[in-house]
C-alpha cells in the first residue's frame, strides 16, 4: 500500500508497526547533485558549457526534508522490542528486534548514527555496496572514483531478527545491476538488493515499510517476498508510477498463486493468447 502524503502525516492511516524500515532519503546534496556526473553540461560535454542541471538539486523536496521528523517516524513505527523466548533443545535465544536501514550518502552517516541515538536507535552497523560500475565519469582519469553506495543499519538495544540460514553475512556486499525493471526514479534501488535485504531482517507476514518510497522499489521487493508493505512519496508522477508497479506486481502473485502463471503478463505479451 503506498499514500501519496508525506510520511509524517502517517497517523491518519492504519499502518502497522514495522519489522523493517528501508528508507533512502534524499542526500541533501543541495546544489551539487549533478557534482561529477555529464548532465553537469550540455550533452554531457564539457565543451558544451553547463546544463540547467548544474548547480542543481535532484528535487525540490530534497531542500525540505527533515531528518529529525523522519528518525521520530522510523522510532514511533518499528515495532516494540519483546523479551526473547529460550527455545527447548536450541544453543542460542532467537531475537525478534526490529531495525531499519537507511540508505545515505558516506558523510551523512556520523550525523545520521548520532541523529538515531537521540531517538532510542543506540547501535549501528554500516553496509557497504560495491557497483563495478562509477557515475562519476568526469575527470575519471585524473582521480579516484566512488563505486560505492552506504546505508547504516539502525537498532534499538537487541540485535535484530537475522535469517541467515547460519551463514555469516559480510557488512560489504555487491550491488546487484537492475537492468529488468522499468527506470522510475533517478535514485531507484535494485530490487534484487532490496529482496536480499529483507530476507535477512524478516520472516514472510512481516510488515517492511518504506517512508520515502520513489519508485516504490522497497515495496514490490517486499510484496516478492511475501512481506506486507507500506509507503509515502509525496511527488506525484512517482507515486503514479510506483502505485501502478505495486498494483501490476500484487496481480502477477495473486494470478501465479491462483491460476499457476501470470496472466495479465503474458496477455500483454501476446494478447491473442486469452
Ligand atoms: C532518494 S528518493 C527514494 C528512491 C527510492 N528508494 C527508489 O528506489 O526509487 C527519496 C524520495 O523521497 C520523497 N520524499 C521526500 N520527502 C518526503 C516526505 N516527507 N514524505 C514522503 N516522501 C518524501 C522524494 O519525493 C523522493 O522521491
Amino acid at each position: 500500500m503506498i499514500y501519496r502524503d508525506h510520511f509524517q502525516n502517517y497517523k491518519g492511516y492504519a499502518i502497522p508497526k514495522a519489522q523493517l524500515i528501508i528508507a533512502d532519503i534524499p542526500y541533501n546534496l543541495g546544489n551539487n547533485a549533478y557534482a561529477s556526473n555529464p548532465s553537469w553540461y550540455k550533452d554531457g560535454n564539457n565543451a558544451n558549457g553547463e546544463s540547467a542541471l548544474a548547480g542543481k538539486s535532484f528535487f525540490d523536496t530534497d531542500d525540505d526534508f527533515r531528518p529529525a521528523e523522519f528518525m521520530h517516524f522510523c522510532s514511533t513505527m518499528l515495532k516494540a522490542e519483546t523479551k526473547t523466548k529460550k527455545v527447548e533443545g536450541e544453543a542460542r535465544q532467537k531475537g525478534d528486534a526490529p531495525c531499519m536501514i537507511v540508505f545515505c550518502a558516506f558523510d551523512q552517516q556520523m550525523y545520521l548514527i548520532e541523529l538515531a541515538k537521540r531517538y532510542g536507535l543506540n547501535n549501528y552497523i554500516n553496509l557497504v555496496f560495491r557497483k563495478n560500475f562509477s557515475a562519476q565519469v568526469l575527470k575519471a582519469n585524473m582521480k579516484v572514483v566512488g563505486n560505492c553506495e552506504y546505508a547504516l543499519i539502525l537498532y534499538r538495544d537487541k540485535l535484530p531478527k537475522f535469517r541467515n540460514n547460519g551463514k555469516m553475512i559480510f557488512n560489504c556486499m555487491d550491488w546487484p545491476r537492475d537492468n529488468v525493471s522499468e527506470k522510475i526514479h533517478p535514485t531507484q534501488k535494485p530490487v534484487e538488493l532490496l529482496k536480499t535485504l529483507i530476507e535477512i531482517f524478516t520472516d514472510k507476514g512481516d510488515v517492511v515499510i518504506d517512508p520515502c518510497a520513489g519508485s516504490g522499489s522497497t515495496l514490490v521487493a517486499a510484496e516478492r517476498c511475501g512481506r506486507k508493505s507500506y509507503g509515502f512519496e509525496i511527488k506525484k508522477d512517482f507515486y503514479n508510477a510506483a502505485k501502478k508497479w505495486i498494483d501490476e506486481e500484487k496481480t502477477t502473485i495473486q494470478e501465479i498463486k491462483e491460476l499457476g502463471f501470470a496472466k495479465t503478463e503474458l496477455s500483454k505479451l501476446n494478447p491473442t493468447l486469452f
